[in-house]
C-alpha cells in the first residue's frame, strides 16, 4: 500500500508541475519506480484485454460456431480493443507481421524494433520478463507478445484443411482475401500488444 501511495504522489507531483510550467516530465528520465509502474500497468491492461477478447471469441464460437465467430471477430475485435483503450485512457493495438486484418500490420520503425526484441524474448526460455517499455519523446510504449495459448486459436490460425475446417476457411478467405494469419502452432508468437501512454496525459 505504501508503495502505491508513493507512486501516486509522484504522479500527482508530475501532473501539478505541468500545470505551472511548459516543461513536461521527460520519460527518458523516468525513475526506476515509474518504469516499474508503467510495466505493471501495461501488463495488467494487456492481460485484461486478452481475457476480454478470448471470452468474447469463445462465446461467439459457442453461440454461432466457428464460421460465425470469424464474422464476430471481424466486426468486434477492433471496436472492443478501442473501447477498452478508452476506458483505460490509453491507445491499444494488436499488431503482427502476418496479418489477417491489414489494419493490424507493423508499419513504424519503432514497432519493427519492438517486434524483433519481443521475438527474441519469446523464444528465450530463460528470459524472466517478456515485455518491453519504450520511451519516445513524451510518450511511453508498452509491448507484450500474444501467443497461441490454446488449441482453439488454431481453429482460425492453424493449418488450413487440418486445424481450420473448409467451412471456416471459406468465411476467412472471403472477408480477408489477403490473409496471412495461418500456419501457426501451439506456443508460437502470433502478435503483440502495443499500449501507448501519452505523455500529455501524465
Ligand atoms: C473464430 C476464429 C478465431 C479464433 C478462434 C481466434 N482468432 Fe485471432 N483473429 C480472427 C479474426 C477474424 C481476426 C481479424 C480481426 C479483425 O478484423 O480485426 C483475428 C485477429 C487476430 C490478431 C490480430 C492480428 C491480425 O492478424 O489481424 C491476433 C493477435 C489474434 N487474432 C490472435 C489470436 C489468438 C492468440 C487466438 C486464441 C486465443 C485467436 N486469435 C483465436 C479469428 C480468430
Amino acid at each position: 500500500m505504501m508503495r502505491i501511495h508513493y507512486l501516486l504522489l509522484i504522479m500527482i507531483f508530475a501532473f501539478s508541475c505541468r500545470q505551472n510550467s511548459p516543461k513536461r516530465v521527460e520519460p527518458n528520465q523516468l525513475s526506476t519506480e515509474l518504469r516499474q509502474y508503467f510495466l505493471t500497468k501495461g501488463e495488467k491492461i494487456a492481460l485484461e484485454s486478452q481475457k476480454a477478447l478470448m471470452s468474447k471469441v469463445l462465446n461467439a464460437i459457442n453461440d454461432e460456431g466457428l464460421p460465425g465467430a470469424v464474422e464476430y471477430c471481424n466486426l468486434h475485435a477492433i471496436p472492443l480493443t478501442d473501447s477498452l483503450a478508452l476506458s483505460y485512457g490509453i491507445t491499444l493495438q494488436r499488431l503482427t507481421d502476418q496479418t489477417r486484418n491489414p489494419l493490424n500490420d507493423i508499419t513504424t520503425e519503432e514497432d519493427k524494433e519492438a517486434w524483433t526484441i519481443l521475438k527474441e524474448m519469446h523464444s528465450d526460455s530463460s528470459a524472466t520478463s517478456k515485455h518491453l517499455l519504450k520511451q519516445v519523446k513524451n510518450d511511453i510504449y508498452y509491448y507484450k507478445p500474444i501467443s497461441i495459448v490454446m488449441p482453439t486459436c488454431l481453429s482460425c490460425h492453424g493449418a488450413k484443411n487440418k486445424d481450420i475446417t473448409p467451412d471456416t476457411w471459406n468465411v476467412i478467405s472471403k472477408i480477408y482475401p489477403n490473409d496471412k494469419a495461418t500456419g501457426y502452432t501451439l506456443g508460437d508468437m502470433r502478435g503483440m500488444w502495443k499500449i501507448k501512454f501519452s505523455g500529455k496525459d501524465m
